[in-house]
């Protein structure tokens, strides 16, 4: 065997290098390149707290954090790549920081810390900001919807269940659905983004640190709203990923269903809504074809969105505590969980701005195939005091007979007569008025339910609560900005020549 040195930072007991199939095997270059900001914020953060409690000097912090800054320029500007041979994004970095500030200065920065609760730190600051940018999506998406409600509180359309009719409801109550679905989605990742937002750093390897560090500076440093204080808890944990995955799979099977229900309503067969030209694909074979790729595709692409839950879930169900090089693969699925998630909340906000919704069409399902059987039901409880399960009985007859006569509701005399059959004078326009759709419509105001009052009022509802959710959504944004801007003006006074003590952190 060759004994030449290791050229690897963690090198010092190996004599061989690894194999370039064992290097391409294992690292992680193409992932944390989305980190890179992200591990140089840390890495600023916690050479400020190491000079601040006297662990390394000021000599030292100048060099580190020149250097640091240097890096992020660098790739910036597309002059720093990661190499693949130095494994991962913190070896990249660290690398490149002891190349230019020398090994007595940039060898000091991985005091007190480990690659362990180092890429936790870059995980939990990546995912934060996109769950953020997840929920201005989302709540994007609502407001469309909003939009398409308010237009759309009296327009009937059929409510169905086991995708018959079932009952009148309105356009704007079918909009305001997605909208109270997707305001839990927006509550599940606020619930997740507490996990996300807690500071790991400082757990190091898994046991904390005989160093005196100050995991509270780090956590204002970087903006996290707490300590995750365990250490051991700390690095065996990624909960507060499957957390996010749940709350992405969640979402994305919401998007998946508007996805299915605009297939459906596109077809020649429905005729609820046509899509504008700008959002339909054609065939290349039949020149007659506009289809509805972008509904398909977001149904499609939730199967990925669901795996990457699966996947991590089935990552952690067999790992000792402590860290575990499986866990390296967290971030491949739930990177790929929020690419998907945001591409289809890019997509549809503008699909569902220009579709046409065929409302004579609705109008036309909605009065057809008995959708007001329970309406006339109902209305025999009310005048004629018979319990519901009786006057069900008699509506189901009616429809039975009218069905096999090959008639409807609409052919009056023979409803009349049927009713009349069974003991029950209606006159015709009683009888049109009580099978009304519009009508059936505004009388469902019980709260929640489908009248025009009921919609105008939950969508000044859920105006406030997306006006509550996009305010704290900017707060947090702001204030992480504002964390990187003290993290940045902390840099810019050392490298003026403060020293750390009198620094304003
Ligand atoms: N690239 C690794 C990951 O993503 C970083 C942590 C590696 N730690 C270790 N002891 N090998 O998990």
């Amino acid at each position: 065997m060759p004994t030449k040195p290791s050229t690897k930072l963690w090198g010092g007991r190996f004599n061989s290098e690894i194999t370039t199939e064992t290097e391409d095997f294992t690292q992680s270059i193409e992932v944390d390149s989305r980190m890179v900001a992200h591990d140089i914020w840390g890495s600023q953060a916690h050479a400020i707290m190491l000079a601040r409690v006297g662990i390394i000097s000021d000599e030292d912090l100048r060099q580190i954090l020149r250097w640091l800054g240097k890096a992020e320029e660098d790739f910036r500007d597309g002059k720093f790549f990661l190499k693949p041979e130095k494994e991962d994004v913190h070896m990249n970095v660290e690398s490149y920081l002891i190349e230019g500030a020398g090994r007595e200065y940039g060898g000091k920065l991985h005091t007190a810390r480990s690659r362990n609760d180092q890429v936790l730190v870059d995980a939990h600051l990546v995912t934060r900001e996109q769950i953020l940018r997840t929920q201005e999506g989302t709540s994007r998406l609502c407001r469309v919807f909003l939009a398409i409600a308010r237009c759309h509180v009296e327009t009937v359309m059929p409510g169905y269940t086991h995708t018959q009719h079932a009952q009148p409801i309105s356009l704007g109550f079918w909009a305001t659905a997605y909208v109270s679905m997707f305001i839990r989605d927006l509550k599940r990742l606020d619930a997740a983004y507490a996990l996300a937002n807690m500071n790991p750093l400082g757990a190091c390897a898994l046991a904390g640190t005989s160093f005196p560090i100050d995991r509270h500076l780090t956590t204002k440093l970087l903006g996290f709203d707490a300590v995750h204080e365990h250490a051991l808890d700390v690095i065996s944990s990624r909960d507060f990923i499957a957390e996010t995955l749940f709350a992405l799979s969640m979402l994305m099977s919401n998007l998946s269903r508007l996805g299915e229900e605009i297939v459906y309503w596109t077809t020649y067969e429905f005729g609820m809504a046509v899509l504008d030209d700008t959002y339909a694909f054609g065939s290349s074979i039949m020149p007659q074809k506009k289809n509805p790729d972008i509904a398909e595709l977001t149904r499609g692409r939730c199967g990925r969105v669901y795996s990457a839950l699966l996947d991590l879930l089935t990552n952690l169900k067999g790992l000792p505590l402590g860290y575990n090089r499986d866990l390296q693969e967290d971030k491949p699925p739930l990177w790929d969980a929020f690419d998907v998630v945001q591409s289809c909340l890019g997509v549809l906000p503008g699909l569902l701005e220009t579709i046409d919704f065929k409302t004579d069409r609705m109008a036309e399902l909605a009065n057809a195939n008995f959708a007001t059987a329970t309406e006339l039901a109902n209305y025999l409880v009310r005048e004629g005091g018979l319990a519901f399960r009786e006057c069900h009985e008699i509506v189901g007859g009616i429809v039975g007979d009218l069905v096999k006569m090959g008639k409807t509701f609409k052919d009056w005399e023979e409803t009349q007569q049927l009713l009349q059959n069974r003991g029950i004078n209606l006159a015709i326009p009683e009888l049109q008025r009580i099978l009304d759709p519009k009508l059936a419509l505004h009388s469902h105001r019980s709260l929640g339910g489908t009248s025009p009052t009921e919609v105008r009022r939950m969508v000044d509802g859920f105006e406030g609560k997306l006006d509550e959710l996009e305010a704290q959504i900017r707060t947090r944004q702001d204030g992480i900005q504002a964390a990187h801007q003290r993290t940045l003006q902390i840099i810019e006074q050392v490298l003026a020549g403060t020293p750390i003590m009198e620094a304003n952190l």
